[in-house]
């Protein structure tokens, strides 16, 4: 199986470049913020629960996101691979995520880190927000404070997977097309 990690800052182009990856290399994409924004507007209660951190640019606590990962996981036992969007986001949803793939005999094959500057985020973002109905995106404050938590929370997982010699670094600035190719170029090496 071919088991990615695409990893990178809010705005970083983790979702466009996952549809991409899923369609050349026959993966599933598993983005958990995809799926919260699905419980959102379908009102469930989680859903309801979610939207508390996600308007505030927080994350949303271990075990939910966890649970919803383990799920998709068993829905999909004869995929090819996966793309991982936006998870894992902290030590213990790394932890997490490993324990539940070696229970599906397979593991992580690489996490892909997207660099980008911290303007191009914020202008990215802001761009989008002026369609994308996301309450994240309206805001610089909460733009600003979804980086921090990036910066304190999640930046320390590429540590996770370079203690397994898996990470690597590609650079997120450019056309979407230049990206792309620096990732698949990547994907091929490895
Ligand atoms: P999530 O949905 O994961 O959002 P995010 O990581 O903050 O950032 P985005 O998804 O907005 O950015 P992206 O890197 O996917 O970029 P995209 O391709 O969209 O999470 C949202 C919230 O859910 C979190 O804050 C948290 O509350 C919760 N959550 C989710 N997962 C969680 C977890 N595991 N644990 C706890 N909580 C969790 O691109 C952005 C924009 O830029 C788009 O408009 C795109 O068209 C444009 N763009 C992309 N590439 C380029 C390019 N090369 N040039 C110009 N524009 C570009
Ligand atoms: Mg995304």
């Amino acid at each position: 199986m071919l088991n990615l990690v695409l990893f990178g800052p809010p705005g970083a182009g983790k979702g466009t470049q996952s549809e991409k990856l899923i369609e050349k290399y026959q993966l599933i994409h598993l983005s958990t913020g995809d799926i919260l924004r699905g419980e959102l507007k379908a009102e469930t209660t989680l859903g309801a629960e979610a939207k508390k951190f996600m308007d505030k640019g927080e994350l949303v606590p271990d075990e939910v996101v966890i649970g919803m990962i383990g799920n998709k996981l068993k829905e999909n036992t004869d995929a090819k691979g996966f793309v991982f969007d936006g998870f894992p986001r902290t030590n213990a949803q790394a932890e997490a995520l490993d324990l539940l793939l070696t229970k599906h005999q397979t593991s992580i094959t690489a996490m892909l880190a997207l660099d980008v500057e911290y303007d191009e985020l914020v202008s990215r973002l802001l761009n989008r927000g002026k369609d994308s109905g996301r309450v994240d995106d309206q805001d610089i404050s909460i733009i600003e404070n979804r980086v921090k938590v990036y910066n304190q929370e999640t930046k320390p997982v590429m540590d996770f997977y370079l203690a397994q010699n898996k990470y690597y670094a590609v650079e997120g600035m450019g056309t979407v097309e230049q990206i792309f190719d620096r990732l698949s170029k990547q994907i091929d090496a490895l």
